[in-house]
């Protein structure tokens, strides 16, 4: 394969696979709770929020959201191992794909439930790859790209991609890190595979305005920032500042 951000992109987090979960668990835990503060920001119509079926924690710390599963599709665009969403994952990683899936088998959930599939919609020369052609890949009620947007080639293009996959109507929420300087790591293998600094508000809601669906487009800040433990300069600790965009199709 071509040296591209994808290829690039492909080798490093299939080396990180086996151990995503435990080094940024905390991180993600952390940005997890932002979203489950959020489902009103999100679309409250798919969440049950009856208290039979609260969301609940799960032994490795995960969390299972209360979700109507009969009306709701929800797809998760460079799903990595499944820390953020319960639903249908694409990641180009083929082992962040298969952590993605043991973390659904182990929590006994059913295909239709949460299954990731390798894949990337993002390939120029192939758009459509006949891998995710059929209906399972379609019509989706929410979409979501979480922490995966800084590492697309062309994150317009990727939006006009994904949402392509949404119904009409449908939610699209991109959860990213507010401009900041250049990563700091540079020793780190991930620089190769980060192609922008950040999104400001102007920059995405520019992305889904160029894509045709800026309707009902907002941005939340979420506060002072995560920690990424050892992924700074010199193995210190780096500090980001995530945000939330959302707009309906
Ligand atoms: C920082 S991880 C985020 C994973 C997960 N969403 C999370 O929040 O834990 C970025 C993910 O983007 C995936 N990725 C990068 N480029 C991609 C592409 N072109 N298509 C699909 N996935 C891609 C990587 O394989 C990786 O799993």
């Amino acid at each position: 394969m071509a040296d591209t951000t994808a290829s690039k992109n492909q080798k490093y987090f299939n080396e990180q696979a086996s151990s995503y979960d435990t080094k940024h668990e905390k991180t993600i835990n952390q940005l997890i709770a932002h979203i489950q503060k959020r489902k009103d920001f999100i679309g409250a119509q798919w969440v049950v929020d009856d208290s039979d079926d609260e969301p609940t924690t799960e032994a490795d710390g995960s969390h299972k959201p209360s979700v109507d599963k009969d009306s709701v599709r929800f797809l998760d665009y460079a799903c990595g191992t499944g820390l953020v969403t319960r639903c249908v994952g694409i990641d180009i990683s083929e082992n962040m794909v298969a952590s993605y899936n043991a973390r659904a088998e182990n929590q006994g959930l059913e295909k239709e439930e949460m299954y990731a599939y390798q894949g990337n919609l993002l390939n120029k020369n192939d758009p459509n790859p006949a891998s995710l052609s059929d209906a399972t890949f379609f019509n989706f009620d929410v979409a979501a790209v979480g922490l995966g947007a800084h590492h697309f080639e062309d994150p317009d293009f990727a939006v006009r991609q994904i949402t392509a996959r949404l119904r009409p109507g449908g939610v699209f929420f991109i959860l990213d890190f507010l401009p900041h300087e250049p990563f700091d790591g540079h020793q780190h293998k991930a620089v190769h595979t980060v192609t922008h600094h950040g999104f400001s508000e102007e920059r995405v809601r520019d992305m889904f305005t160029r894509a045709g669906v800026g309707k009902g487009f907002e941005l939340q800040d979420l506060g002072s920032g995560v920690v990424f433990a050892g992924m700074g300069k010199d193995g210190s600790d780096m500090k980001r500042r995530p945000s939330f965009n959302r707009k309906n199709t």
